[in-house]
């Protein structure tokens, strides 16, 4: 059997609040229910992914700043979490001062490529990233294949993207890799709501292909699961959350079987 590679994925956008990280530990629990080693690399001070897969920041002894600014070995960083197959590097808001620390750091824009470079046992890592395109996030790029972007389904979802795709081939150009853009995904998506099937309209017109199938409905179970640190598929397993992201991650892992042939 051929060797499979490792897959790592950015799940990104500048805007706050767009669903980021309920993508990043929703869409890695689904992934990792069908029998495959996942580990979500929380890039964002806030912390969120980490609550969210039931990490209380007591439990985090070594985060994501320890790695990137102190070089401390990403393995010791790697915790269990509550899901089988899936691991999670946690973060806090020590992570807020990486950028300004990592200034005159030479290599400063591949410090977590080259972390997690060692790493054999996972099958796909996602990262979380923060709503900016800062360091943090270039470091995502840096060390992904490719980015999966989150849209909200509102009046404005496609601003920004622009700069975002812009960020991308910079990164590509700058450091010699293939990064590219997997796909969008729609969420918070409301049926009831015109604009929002207006906006979907306007997503698939302008972006084809790269558009997910599957959207992700606005249900409040979705918001409710992290502060029980549990992810959709253990808070709410036969609701219309957990329907969708397991879509999601079928949808994801179909189209990544067809670039890796
Ligand atoms: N599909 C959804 N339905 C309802 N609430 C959602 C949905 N997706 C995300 N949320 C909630 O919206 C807020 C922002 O989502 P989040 O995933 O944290 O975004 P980001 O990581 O991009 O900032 C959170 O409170 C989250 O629980
Ligand atoms: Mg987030």
């Amino acid at each position: 059997m051929p060797v499979k590679l490792k897959r790592v994925v950015s799940i990104a956008n500048q805007k706050g609040g767009v669903g980021k990280t309920t993508t990043a530990i929703n869409m890695a629990a689904a992934i990792a229910r069908n029998g495959h080693k996942v580990l979500v690399v929380d890039l964002d001070p806030q912390g969120n992914a980490s609550t969210g897969l039931g990490i209380s920041p007591d439990d985090r002894e070594f985060t994501a700043y320890d790695v990137l600014v102190d070089g401390v070995d990403i393995q010791k960083a790697i915790v269990e979490t509550n899901v089988k197959n899936l691991s999670i590097v946690t973060s806090n808001t020590d992570l807020s001062s990486a950028d300004a620390e990592l200034m005159n750091d030479k290599g400063r824009l591949i410090r977590l490529r080259n972390s997690l470079e060692g790493i054999r046992h996972f099958d796909y890592i996602f990262i979380d990233c923060p709503p900016s395109l800062n360091l943090l996030t270039i470091n995502a790029f840096a060390a992904s294949d490719s980015v999966l972007v989150p849209l909200q389904s509102e009046f404005y979802a496609l601003e920004g993207l622009s700069q975002l795709i812009l960020t991308v081939r910079e990164v590509r150009e700058a450091l010699g890799t293939e990064l590219f853009i997997d796909g969008v995904v729609l969420t918070m998506f409301d049926r009831r709501v015109k604009l929002a099937q207006q906006v979907e309209i306007d997503v698939r017109d302008n972006l084809k292909s790269l558009v997910y199938k599957t959207i992700i409905p606005r249900t409040v179970r979705l918001s409710e699961a992290p502060s029980y640190g549990e992810t959709i598929l253990e808070y709410d397993a036969l609701g219309r959350g957990a329907e969708a992201y397991i879509a999601l991650g079928d949808e994801f892992l179909k189209r990544d079987k067809k670039k890796q042939k």
